[in-house]
């Protein structure tokens, strides 16, 4: 029997088959597959349980099956992998169990997610902590630049105070990386030896994550944005002294090391501290395989390359229409291709509109609000014809504008 060739990611995944979509940051498509194994997983589910000693050992299969492939992306020990809802909750969960004095600082890049930034401001509020910022937005220039930057200005920054350092991986409105495991050797060195908070929301599916992952305190993922996941599973690496240093922030059933009334309140001391109760089973099943699905395209460097074969061509066509401006000054490091545009006189078209006239065409991408601009991603399964169309249609856009 001749063997079929595989069938390509792309054609897996029907939300790409009627709209050219350049959302990934924001959401990723489901593969087939995944949307697959979701429907098995809740029909395997019933057939064993919902509820009986039937079903426990594939509750449990599946949910350490996804744990140790996570911990191997992570670079890091399964024991140091929870999993939570979402990437907010991945921050803020472990985030809030540390011990915290009055007068600590937070320094914080300027460039979180407003979502993080308003939780990190409530710590500050109940603690009496002092947020401080950490300019990293204006960073345009290649990786050697961009690092050095950021090596420099984290140095002048940094106060004996300082207790927690919140960076991303990968801006999200940018586009930019930062050197996180670089930061973290920083850290580690300095005397009170900051914790490092990591919103990893852009990271996870899009570059290789292991360094950064292994070397932050809290590096916290989705897997409904570049993992092609579904929606409602995130997951989070912390280190070890952060497991030694904190507590359990939301306490429920999952948390303890013993099931069960009167089996004794210890909390588990490995990542599972962070965990809370009943989850969905069948979204396990459905991001470990997407993340199979992913390992097939090939190494996370090979992802990266494939990924920045599309956004280099992005912002290579950007550079060539007037009235384009692009955030970053140099062919991304990754996915995310964030830009400005005007009419033929100069003023700004509202990002909003863009958005807009571009969806009446059946094609996705997205406004961000500082700095305003519109953000298109690119993912390994992008073609090469999506985004010459894409350039065509803001061109035209910009000609209409000119009335
Ligand atoms: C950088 C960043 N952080 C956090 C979030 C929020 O993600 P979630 O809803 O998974 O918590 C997003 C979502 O776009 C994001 O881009």
């Amino acid at each position: 029997m001749p063997i079929e060739p595989p069938i390509p990611l792309r054609d897996l995944m029907p939300a790409l088959g009627n709209k050219l979509y350049f959302n990934y940051g924001g959401q990723g498509p489901l593969p087939t597959p995944s949307l697959a194994a979701i429907s098995a997983s809740f029909a395997t589910i019933q057939e064993l349980g919902p509820f009986s000693d039937n079903v426990w050992p594939y509750v449990n299969r599946t949910v350490s099956g996804l744990r140790q492939r996570l911990a191997a992306w992570f670079g890091v020990v399964p024991e140091r992998v929870a999993f939570t809802e979402n990437v907010t909750s991945g921050c803020v969960l472990p985030l809030w169990g540390l011990p915290w004095q009055a007068g600590d600082e937070l320094l914080v890049s300027d460039a979180e997610h407003y979502g993080v930034v308003a939780a990190l401001e409530e710590l500050a509020r109940r603690h009496r902590l002092r947020v401080t910022s950490l300019a990293v937005a204006d960073l345009t220039g290649d990786a050697d630049a961009t690092a050095a930057a950021v090596g420099q200005r984290l140095e002048a920054a940094l106060t004996p105070r300082t207790r927690l350092v919140v960076l991303s991986h990968l801006l999200w409105n940018t586009g930019q990386t930062m050197p996180i495991a670089a930061v973290a050797a920083r850290l580690a060195g300095y005397p009170r030896h900051p914790w490092l908070l990591v919103d990893a929301a852009q990271s996870l599916g899009s570059l290789p994550v292991a360094e950064a992952a292994a070397a932050a305190d809290i590096y916290a993922c989705t897997g409904h944005k570049w993992c092609c996941g579904p929606e409602g599973l995130g997951a989070v690496a912390v280190s070890q002294r952060l497991l030694e240093a904190s507590s359990p922030t939301l306490i429920g059933w999952r948390t303890l090391e013993h099931d069960g009334p009167g089996a004794g309140g210890g909390y588990h001391r490995d990542a599972r501290r962070f965990e809370v109760a009943t989850s969905c089973t069948p979204l396990f099943a459905g991001l470990d395989s997407s993340l199979q699905l992913l390992e097939a395209e090939g190494d996370a460097d090979a992802r990266l390359a494939a990924i920045r074969r599309r956004s280099s061509q992005l912002w290579e066509g950007l550079q060539q229409m007037p009235g384009i401006h692009t955030l970053l000054a140099v062919p991304p490091p990754a996915g995310l291709v964030s830009f400005t545009m005007a009419d033929p006189k100069g003023a700004p078209l509202d990002p909003e509109a863009v958005v807009k006239q571009l969806g009446d065409r059946g094609t996705w991408l997205r406004t961000l609000e500082s700095p305003r601009c519109l953000r298109a991603c690119t993912h390994l399964v992008s073609t090469a014809e999506e985004v010459e169309r894409l350039l065509t249609q803001l061109a035209e856009l910009i000609q209409l504008s000119a009335g």
